[in-house]
């Protein structure tokens, strides 16, 4: 499927005949693979008698050598998927079996992609950036304080590098552009946390997607800017930006990087409604402390909040 889907990325026709010399198997075949293909991706095919079959819409595939070289550079081994549930899902399965760590999983498509909250995330074939680090650690505590907000500002450098100067953070690590949503982290972890942790940092970026059903305001780069982003750029940027921060945090902690976040905060200052489960609490975003933890004040009282459950809105 990985060859076929290669082989037709450029949007040209391509005979079943072609396209059977290519993978070595019979027409038939292809035209079963071409099915699956559809049902599996929700990609279009084109099929016109004499031309034979084209995508609806030219692909522009991730550079595996270009990015295997440039991941190299920072001791990260790079496996590239076609289509998968979860890049996330697979990383953790992959490092419960005691896959060599640290490793990225980048994935064309995401059949079940996940975000916060027990929420999915949309993501159609070779249009974002489908992203998930998995590596593992004995000390828990110290590489996992605030790591959420660590990687929404790397992404955030990532994508100002590229072009996008709007981008900017909303506590714990969704990553907007004005009031919507460009890029999201997911954080997952299995193990003990007094022990041995393995943990899967996802990142999910909206590059090149620009019609999509999703029940809250987005954005993607290419609606900001007009034009389409190169996915493989983006991938080592954010690498880079990630490499970076990640020894950062391990040498010196999160309180590195509390006066940077806050700089990149969106809604510092602001006057919001935080909803923890079934409770809500107003008042104005005074940052965050040395944990990540987001401090309001309200009613007088300054306090603290933290958990991957909570999540922020701006007061009406
Ligand atoms: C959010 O809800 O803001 C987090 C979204 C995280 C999505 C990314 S895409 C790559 C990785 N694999 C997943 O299933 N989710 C994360």
């Amino acid at each position: 499927m990985d060859r076929l889907l290669a082989l037709l990325a450029d949007g040209e026709f391509h005979s079943g005949q072609h396209l059977g010399q290519a993978l070595g198997v019979s027409r038939a075949s292809i035209w079963k693979m071409i099915a699956r293909l559809e049902a599996e991706t929700g990609l279009v095919v084109d099929r016109v008698r004499g031309n034979g079959y084209r995508l609806a819409a030219k692909l522009s595939l991730l550079d595996e050598d270009r990015i295997a070289r440039a991941f190299a550079a920072h001791g990260w081994q790079v496996n590239f998927e076609q289509s998968v549930t979860s890049t996330n899902a697979l990383a953790l399965a992959r490092l419960q079996q005691g896959a060599k760590a640290p490793f990225v999983i980048l994935a064309e498509h995401q059949r079940a992609g996940r975000g916060r909250r027990g929420r999915g995330w949309t993501s159609p074939l070779g249009a974002n950036l489908y992203f998930s680090y998995g590596f593992v650690t004995n000390d828990a505590t110290r590489y996992l304080t605030g790591l959420s907000l660590v990687v929404g500002l790397a992404v955030v450098a990532a994508l100002r590098g590229m072009g996008l100067v709007g981008a900017g953070l909303k506590w714990p690590n969704d990553v907007l552009v004005g009031r919507r949503k460009v890029a999201g982290v997911l954080i997952e972890l299995s193990g003990d946390p007094g022990g041995e942790c393995q943990v899967v940092i996802g990142v999910g970026v909206n590059v090149n997607m620009v019609e999509a059903n999703i029940d809250q305001p987005w954005t993607s780069m290419k609606l900001e800017s007009g034009h389409e982003a190169d996915r493989s750029e983006l991938a080592i940027s954010l690498a880079g930006h990630l490499a970076a921060a990640l020894e950062l945090q391990r040498l010196q902690g999160f309180d590195a990087f509390r006066a940077e976040w806050e700089a990149h905060h969106l809604w510092q200052g602001e006057n919001v409604t935080l909803r923890l489960g079934e409770r809500e609490v107003s008042g104005k975003v005074l940052g965050i402390d040395g944990a990540g933890a987001l401090l309001l004040s309200a009613d007088g009282d300054v306090r603290s909040y933290s958990g991957g459950e909570l999540s922020l809105r701006l007061a009406p």
